[in-house]
């Protein structure tokens, strides 16, 4: 008994420490987005004027001496190259900045009748052409299946996106990490299924990644878990993902991992009409 008492007198403590963690962070993740904004708008402003500028001196370059229009030239492009890291660095912060605001401050969004395939294929493709678009060459093989004639479900359309796109960007992760190093015959593949079963809709994520070891299995769903390099991730990933999946629809998350084979992930969700 008060061994009981002892452990739950600690489990309360280390929530009571979470939830002040999560409020402080919230609002400092909130003060800082705006000004943030402001860093990302002026550096596009500055990439357009940029532009008229290049266009100017071009226009003019006649007038100027060989030597001085190749090293004008030559700072204009870099200046470019510049505006675009401040532009992508400073939108890689707000989307962590994002990530802490939904995982601290869990705001309710609405139940709306929804096609669950839809919404499965459309975010399927957005993390794998964002995938594409981080690294230039790299692709994948994509295998779908989506059953025929499901109901529409009740759920918060916005959430279940989150949920899939997490995982999906977990799985073009691993894969395109996996074939830094893998053999050269090796195929990146993910697969995704959205099927009903027993009054469940049962969406399965596959992919045939780097696969996770026992540690990471284990703090997989803790906040800011990530085995990824500064930048790459946060580790909120799956913790929003279970809270989206578990308590906020009523499902269940299960997975099954072996490393250097893949991961699959299954979201069962109850149909509600
Ligand atoms: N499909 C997968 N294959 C291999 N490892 C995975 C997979 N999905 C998750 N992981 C492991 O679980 C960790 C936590 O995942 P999670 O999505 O929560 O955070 P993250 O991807 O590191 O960061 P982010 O907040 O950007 O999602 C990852 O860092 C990775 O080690
Ligand atoms: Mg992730």
């Amino acid at each position: 008994m008060e061994k009981q008492i002892e452990e739950l007198k600690e489990r309360l403590q280390k929530q009571e420490k979470l939830a002040s963690l999560g409020m402080l962070s919230a609002g400092i993740a909130h003060e800082i987005q705006n000004p943030l904004n402001f860093v990302i708008n002026f550096s596009k402003m500055n990439d357009n004027l940029l532009s008229d500028l290049t266009e100017l001196v071009n226009a003019h370059a006649d007038k100027l001496p060989a030597d001085d229009r190749e090293e004008i030239a030559d700072i204009m492009v870099g200046l470019k190259d510049n505006m675009a890291k401040i532009v992508e660095h400073g939108e890689r912060a707000i989307s962590i900045i994002r990530g802490i605001l939904l995982v601290s401050r869990g705001k309710e969004g609405e139940l709306l009748p929804s096609d669950i395939c839809k919404i499965v294929k459309e975010y399927t493709w957005l993390a794998y052409h964002a995938m594409r678009a981080n690294h230039k060459g790299f692709n994948v093989g994509i295998h779908e299946r989506y059953e025929d004639g499901l109901p529409q479900m009740m759920l918060i359309p916005q959430d279940i996106s989150r949920a899939v796109l997490n995982v999906m960007n977990n799985a073009f992760y691993a894969v395109w990490h996996k074939a830094q190093t893998a053999a050269e015959d090796y195929k990146p593949e993910v697969s995704v299924s959205v099927v009903s079963h027993d009054g469940n809709v049962v969406i399965t994520m596959s992919d045939n990644g780097e696969g996770m070891t026992d540690e990471v299995k284990e703090r997989l769903f803790e906040n800011f878990f990530t085995t990824k390099p500064i930048g790459k991730g946060t580790g909120l990933g799956m913790g929003i993902t279970r809270e989206i999946v578990e308590d906020r629809h009523g499902g269940k998350i299960s997975f099954d991992s072996t490393v250097g084979e893949g991961t699959t992930f299954i979201f069962s969700i109850p149909i509600k009409a």
